[in-house]
């Protein structure tokens, strides 16, 4: 089976990382559309996956737009929807990955004839995005996809309370090969070294830079903790919210953290990063559709602390695999960082439970496997990349 998958952004965010996983092993039998140039088109050259920027501007709707702003974008959209159509015709399948996708891909599903599937990144619901963008979505997943993968129970019930047809979905969490996330001891301790962190107690936070990501959660409870404990920020604002960027830099001075607060920017070596971290936290304010990050942390062995809303609460069970805290609440989340800072060898043994769990859970070999299979039931084809029914080749 081959597969044209769309993808609006041309910055790596999680969907895109996820995007990553599932295209690879399909090799020349993919192709990634993007509706912008930028990093992830590298990264996806990078793991020799066939890319092309479709969309010679950047397409303005915003996740709050209006329906007058999103009505006003169909002719701008035009030219990358004729472009999408034509190269549908070579492929067997569309894969939107994005909500912007989805409105380009279903209706190039229509004129070219090809099925539609929508990978469902995001709780839809008005915490994320306007009345419009809720009800496109909804109206357009319901009318032209075969198949909507939502990554995880609280996406899908989302989408279900908005009107989604339960009928075209299915859960599929994100998968990950663990082996990326084994660290070499020397290498953690040098960074550790370079960065300065040598002697304290590390919290990282790794995400973009995004008021609903937290990280002003996160630097409040810095304030409450012992002076040992250092925050690393690791993430960028991506999707230009530079207010949110200068805002977290004034909190700090104003708190006199600055001593304790690092922000790195986008990093490639998170796994290294995680590594060098004694506790990682998660502090979306908002329901968290998936989450990797928080998998991510704990395949690295690293204590996690999370949210306890939307996916994070599938991911932790609180005391076991992680520490669950109520979002919003800094005073809760400094509790828990001194009881890690405290209690080594309880925090340890959850890290560890945690790395057991994520591997098995989160195989990104047997989610592959999930979606190939997902694939062949719903468009009778055999949808197994390597083209052989019950084979699923990874590279
Ligand atoms: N990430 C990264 N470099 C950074 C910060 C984050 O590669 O500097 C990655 C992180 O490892 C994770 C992804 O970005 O895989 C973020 O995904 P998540 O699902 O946690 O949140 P999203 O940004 O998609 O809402
Ligand atoms: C989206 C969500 C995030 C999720 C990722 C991968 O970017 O915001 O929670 O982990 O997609 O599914």
């Amino acid at each position: 089976m081959k597969i044209l998958f769309l993808d609006q952004s041309g910055k790596p965010g999680g969907a895109e990382l996820c995007l990553i996983d599932i295209a690879k092993p399909y090799g020349d039998r993919a192709l990634v559309g993007l509706f912008a140039d930028g990093d992830f088109r590298k990264l996806l050259q990078q793991h020799h996956i066939p890319v092309k920027v479709l969309a010679t501007q950047p397409i303005q709707v915003r996740k709050q737009s209006n329906f007058l702003q999103a009505l006003a974008s169909v002719g701008q959209l035009a030219p990358l929807l004729a472009k999408v159509v034509q190269t549908a015709k070579e492929y067997d399948l569309i894969y939107a990955n994005t909500q912007k996708a989805l409105v380009i891909g279903a209706l190039a599903s229509f004129l070219a004839r090809r099925p539609l599937v929508y990978h469902l990144h995001d709780i839809l619901s008005s915490e994320h995005f306007s009345r419009t963008n809720l009800r496109i979505a909804v109206t357009l997943a319901n009318r032209f996809a075969s198949l909507v993968i939502a990554n995880s129970q609280a996406s899908h019930t989302a989408f279900i309370a908005e009107g989604g047809n339960a009928k075209l979905t299915e859960i599929v969490y994100n998968g990950f090969d663990r082996q990326n996330y084994q660290t070499v001891a020397s290498e953690v301790k040098e960074l550790r070294q370079q960065l300065g962190l040598e002697g304290k107690f590390v919290v990282g936070h790794f995400s973009r830079l995004a008021p609903w990501k937290g990280q002003h959660i996160l630097i409040r409870a810095l304030s409450e903790c012992p002076p040992e404990v250092t925050v690393i920020l690791v993430g960028d604002a991506l999707f230009g919210e530079q207010d949110y960027v200068q805002e977290l830099h004034e909190q700090v001075a104003k708190l006199k953290l600055e001593n304790r607060v690092q922000f790195l920017g986008f990093r490639a070596d998170v796994p290294q990063l995680m590594a060098a971290c004694d506790l990682v936290a998660h502090t979306s304010i908002a329901p968290e559709p998936f989450g990797r990050v928080i998998v991510e942390a704990m395949l690295c062995g690293r204590p996690v602390v999370a949210a306890k809303a939307g996916g994070a609460v599938e991911l932790i069970e609180h005391g076991r695999n992680g520490f669950l805290v109520t979002p919003g609440e800094s005073e809760e989340l400094a509790q828990v960082i001194q009881t890690c800072v405290a209690e080594v060898e309880m925090t340890a043994t959850i890290a560890n439970h945690g790395r057991a769990i994520a591997g098995q859970r989160f195989d990104i070999v047997a989610i592959n496997q999930q979606i190939a299979q997902l694939l062949s039931q719903r468009f009778k084809k055999p949808a197994h990349p390597g083209g052989e029914e019950g084979r699923l080749q990874t590279d």
